[in-house]
């Protein structure tokens, strides 16, 4: 620790000073203002130990100044007897502590103790908010946020995302087939809203213990159970002033929907053990990718919460039916993925586009962007063929309400693949229902990629 010690009285400071380089400190005398500026300047100090009642200044003056220009240095002020005011002014100012002059050795070192621990709290603070702020920053970095597409039916879904972001209390429902993107418009919904700054929870309540599901959602208090040790928050709690994104929805128990929406409806829960309800400001982003008739149907989810859930409600189409958007999805992911890995990026035969625009991907998004991923990590040519994407004909073919092209590769591929799917996958069925030999039929088979996966 670096100190500097500005007072008039020159046996003062010597004697304080000698006293201090003994302790193992650097220490730094002025009897002037002027020399102490000049101090503060080029040596930077940790630590002032300033006289208030320095000849021709105002020492509370001085120190508002050397506060200001230096926010990092703390200030230690001397004073005289009689001079209470001055002290809590100057502790007012921003001083750590005080002396009163005459002091003995023992006070200036319990001061500088205080001092030192303090500043070096400051010090912890400061890294710790640093590395939160890095944390933040490259988990920023990791999750999804773009949403690419050019279909009237993906911008339709980003509308009412954006329509969601800025009503940021109400409650969203999202809907869609796996990997169609749920959880990615839960997140640009997030980061869109005045919620952005907080937290985005995100439950799968699925994933969590039957016999917790409570204490996770509503938190507890210590010992209310066996294993509650301490006090807890729940998801609710968590995400005060944030998002809490409940995915797959209609697993979660019906009695604890019935939970989760009275939570909603009164913005407070209670935790497990206590009596006295506590305040949350949240918002539900509900999603789940099963069909909401047969979930009502079925009863597995509350049509109460239901109701409450879906005042906006989003759907996402699958991938097949906006069969516009494989092409910049295609393109957004070789270009994003070959950074990732480092290499060049490949071109595209068109054949690829033409085919994949045929195919029903089940898998959507998420299928496109794992095929993506497999051809460029097996693929060594500076361009992708269709053999570079292993489609599988035993998935459903595109339904036949899409109006036909006069795409030949794609329709080729289409027509191979619902021969084969209506045979039973025979080759020798299938060939000849197309008019062509076995031959013919294998090596178009070839020339598609496609597979034909034995069940069971
Ligand atoms: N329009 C899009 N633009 C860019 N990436 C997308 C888009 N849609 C989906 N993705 C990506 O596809 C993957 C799957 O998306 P996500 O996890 O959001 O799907 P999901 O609907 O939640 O699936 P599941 O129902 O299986 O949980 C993620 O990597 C996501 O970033
Ligand atoms: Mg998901």
């Amino acid at each position: 620790m670096k100190v500097l010690i500005l007072d008039d009285e020159k046996i003062f400071t010597s004697e304080l000073c000698e006293f201090l380089t003994k302790s193992g400190l650097q220490a730094f005398e002025a009897n002037t203002v002027a020399l102490g500026r000049a101090l503060l300047e080029s040596e930077k100090p940790d630590l002032l130990i300033l006289d208030v009642r320095l000849p021709g200044a105002d020492g509370l003056d001085l120190l508002k100044d050397f506060k200001a220009a230096y926010p990092d240095l703390e200030v230690i002020v001397v004073s005289g007897h009689g001079d209470m005011e001055t002290v809590i002014r100057a502790m007012r100012l921003g001083a750590v502590d005080y002396l009163k002059k005459p002091f003995r050795h023992m006070d200036i070192k319990l001061a500088l103790e205080r001092t030192a621990k303090f500043i070096s709290l400051q010090q912890r603070v400061r890294d710790v908010e640093e590395t939160n702020s890095l944390i933040s920053k490259s988990l920023g970095e990791k999750i999804e946020r773009s949403l690419i597409g050019v279909s009237t039916g993906i911008m339709k879904v980003m509308e009412l995302a954006m329509t969601a972001a800025e009503y940021n209390d109400t409650n969203v429902l999202i809907t869609g087939e796996s990997g169609t993107g749920k959880e990615n418009i839960a997140r640009i919904i997030h980061y869109a809203s005045k919620r952005s700054e907080h937290l985005f929870c995100a439950v799968n309540s699925s994933a969590v213990t039957e016999s917790l599901l409570e204490s996770e959602f509503f938190g507890h208090k210590k010992g209310s159970f066996t294993g509650a040790i301490s006090d807890k928050k729940g998801f609710f709690e968590i995400a005060d002033k944030g998002t809490l994104f409940l995915d797959e929805i209609a697993d979660m128990p019906l009695t604890l929907q019935a939970k989760v929406l009275r939570a909603i409806e009164e913005r407070k829960i209670t935790r497990v053990g206590e009596t006295v309800p506590r305040s949350t400001d949240f918002r539900v982003i509900a999603a789940t990718n099963a069909d909401l008739d047969i979930l009502i149907s079925e009863k597995k989810m509350r049509l109460d919460l239901y109701h409450r859930l879906k005042t906006l409600h989003i759907h996402i189409p699958p991938l097949r039916e906006r069969a516009d958007d494989i092409e910049p999805l295609l393109d957004y992911f070789i270009s994003k993925l070959s950074k990732q890995f480092n290499r060049i990026v490949p071109e595209v035969s068109d054949e690829v586009i033409a085919v994949l625009k045929q195919y029903a991907f089940p898998g959507n998004v998420r299928e496109l962007r794992n095929l993506t991923e497999r051809a460029l990590i097996l693929s060594k040519s500076k361009v992708l063929k269709i053999s570079d994407f292993p489609l599988s004909a035993t998935q459903p073919v595109i339904s036949s309400d899409i109006p036909p092209t006069m795409d030949l590769i794609g329709n080729e591929s289409e027509l191979l693949r619902k021969a084969l799917a209506e045979c039973g996958f025979s080759q020798v069925k299938a060939a000849e229902m197309l008019g062509i030999s076995r031959d013919a039929l294998i090596r178009r088979m070839k020339k598609y990629n496609i597979v034909v996966k034995k069940s069971g």
